[in-house]
């Protein structure tokens, strides 16, 4: 899998999500699409079976966290739902990862792409001592986190495209970086807090950028879409 914009439908209904989609009908591609906990836990694998029928390529982004033999048998779900990247919580352990890793594949041994959450760009360094008393600074937690997903077995982690660049140099330039924060120059930052242009996130080696807001709400959704990846891709 290439360079590609990933659009964040974080809508509450299949009927949005349709409606929303439906502007793109007369590009060539339908865009690769990204399918989060609301929109999963208010449709179920329905909305995934429907998305993948239209042609979408789909990242399910539910971030699992359990006990292995939980994950492992969920991830054997989700493989059947024929999914392109998956993800987990790398903070569930290594044995959890090689135990998701092991679900997830097939039996042909093909398997999507799974990859991990490090430490979620809402937690900070102060929330991380207190909350969970991970004293060290985050950034080497999250390095750490990536390095530790990489010899699970994983493809990439989720992370600020501030990271990518970092996360190549630890993990090998195949090792895939996820950049959600991805906001237009003169755009809103709604609630992110570290965010960077398509371009810049290019600049930074991100694999691929998660758009959500600047293209759903944008008065020209696909318009806003090719921007993405004019800006991302060139
Ligand atoms: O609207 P916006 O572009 O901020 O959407 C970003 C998407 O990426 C949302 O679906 C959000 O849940 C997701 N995400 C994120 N930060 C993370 C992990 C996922 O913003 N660390």
């Amino acid at each position: 899998m290439g360079k590609d914009v990933i659009t964040a439908c974080d809508f509450a209904s299949a009927e949005a999500t349709f409606a929303f989609l439906d502007k793109f009908s007369e590009l060539p591609r339908k865009p690769f699409v990204k399918i989060g906990m609301e929109l999963y836990y208010a449709e179920g694998p329905q909305i995934v079976r429907e998305l993948k029928r239209r042609g979408h390529k789909i990242f399910l982004d539910l971030k699992l966290h359990d006990i292995p033999n939980t994950v492992k048998k969920a991830m054997a779900v989700l493989s059947r739902l024929d999914v392109d990247i998956c993800n987990l919580h790398a903070a569930g352990t290594r044995a959890m990862m090689e135990a998701a890793v092991e679900g997830l594949t097939r039996p042909d041994g093909t398997r999507p792409k799974l990859i991990a959450v490090t430490q979620l760009t809402s937690t900070n360094q102060e929330s991380m001592e207190r909350d969970i008393l991970i004293e060290r600074p985050i950034d080497e937690v999250v390095m750490h986190y990536a390095l530790t997903a990489k010899e699970s077995g994983l493809d990439g982690v989720v992370c600020s495209p501030l990271e990518a660049g970092k996360v190549h140099e630890v993990c090998g330039s195949g090792f895939l970086t996820v950049t959600p924060g991805i906001r237009f120059a003169e755009g809103e930052k709604g609630d992110q807090k570290r965010v960077m242009t398509p371009a810049a996130a290019k600049e930074a080696g991100s694999d691929y950028i998660v758009v959500g807001r600047p293209i759903t709400a944008a008065e020209d959704p696909v318009a806003a879409y090719l921007r993405c990846m004019a800006d991302f891709i060139g």
